[in-house]
């Protein structure tokens, strides 16, 4: 990254990315940080706050980031990042309802404007959505078992907390399946996060429109963390790449991977996976 660039950080988290980019277009690049969690702001707002005026955050949907930009009055940017998924502050945090390690109330918001929770679907959608759920956004395999005992269990009484879901799916699936690594119930809590906060529609919405935004020589940077993001960004960057040869430019025909070295320090970066397309500069061609 270049001094004076503008950058867009769709996805703030704790700042990490946000403070890495600012540094590395020291000393007059723009940051335009976006967030759809409060907390993410806040927490990102103190640790970036000794960059002032280079720094301007956003608690928004990075969906409507072409509106946000259009209000800031910016036309171009020379690079976009999306790393997908959840932040660690979000997962540690058990009120958050987001991990089945920590027992709290299944919320998995990640916008706590929005209305429907976790609890909110496990609770009241038929028993065939659920199970429907889960196979479309876990890839889980024993969806109607799952979503059975769900059903089961909510005539009794409802389920209202993470442990007490993580527990019902642990008594659904066949018993071999129990003591596997990967917990049980890993899918299901991915499923519903997904559902809860509507993710792929908000990343299919924002990937073609984060490129019309992208000054020549820019670049749009997407980290996907499991494989139905993944395809999304696979597939629309083929196809701008494809349908717009003298627009867009694949910058990774296969995506980067972390070396063994980075996973042992950082294991949850074990299933990351980076895509990259550029911004053609037209008089190149
Ligand atoms: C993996 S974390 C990002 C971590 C960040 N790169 C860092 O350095 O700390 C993903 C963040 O994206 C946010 N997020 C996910 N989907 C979003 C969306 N559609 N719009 C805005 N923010 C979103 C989440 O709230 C979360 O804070």
């Amino acid at each position: 990254m270049r001094p004076h660039a503008v950058c867009l950080d769709c996805t703030l988290g704790g700042g990490g990315h946000a403070e890495a980019i600012l540094e590395a277009t020291a000393p007059d690049g723009l940051l335009i940080g976006v967030d759809q969690d409060e907390e993410a702001i806040q927490r990102a707002g103190e640790r970036l706050k000794g960059y002032g005026p280079r720094v301007r955050l956003f608690r928004e949907n990075f969906k409507n980031l072409g509106a946000l930009l259009k209000a800031q009055s910016i036309v171009g940017v020379d690079g976009i990042l999306m790393d997908l998924g959840v932040s660690t502050f979000q997962l540690a945090d058990s009120e958050r309802g987001f991990s089945f390690l920590a027992d709290g109330p299944l919320d998995m918001r990640m916008d706590r404007r929005s209305t429907v929770t976790a609890g909110d679907l496990v609770n009241s959608l038929p028993e065939r959505q659920l199970a429907q759920i889960l196979f479309e956004y876990g890839e889980e395999r024993w969806t109607r078992r799952i979503a059975k005992a769900i059903a089961d269990t909510r005539q009794k009484m409802p389920i209202t907390t993470t442990l007490q879901l993580a527990d019902l799916v642990r008594r659904a699936v066949p018993r071999p399946v129990r003591s596997r690594r990967l917990h049980p119930a890993t899918k299901t809590f991915q499923a519903l996060r997904i559902a809860v906060n509507r993710e792929l529609d908000s990343l299919s919405a924002a990937l073609s429109d984060a490129v019309s935004f992208l000054n020549p020589e820019g670049r749009l940077c997407v980290i996907a963390f499991h494989s139905l993001e993944d395809r999304i960004v696979k597939r629309t960057f083929k196809a701008l790449a494809q349908t717009e040869p003298g627009r867009v430019r694949l910058v990774t025909k296969k995506p980067i991977v972390p070396s063994r070295e980075e996973i042992r320090m950082n294991p949850r970066s074990r299933s990351a996976k980076l895509r990259a397309v550029e911004r053609v500069r037209e008089n190149t061609l």
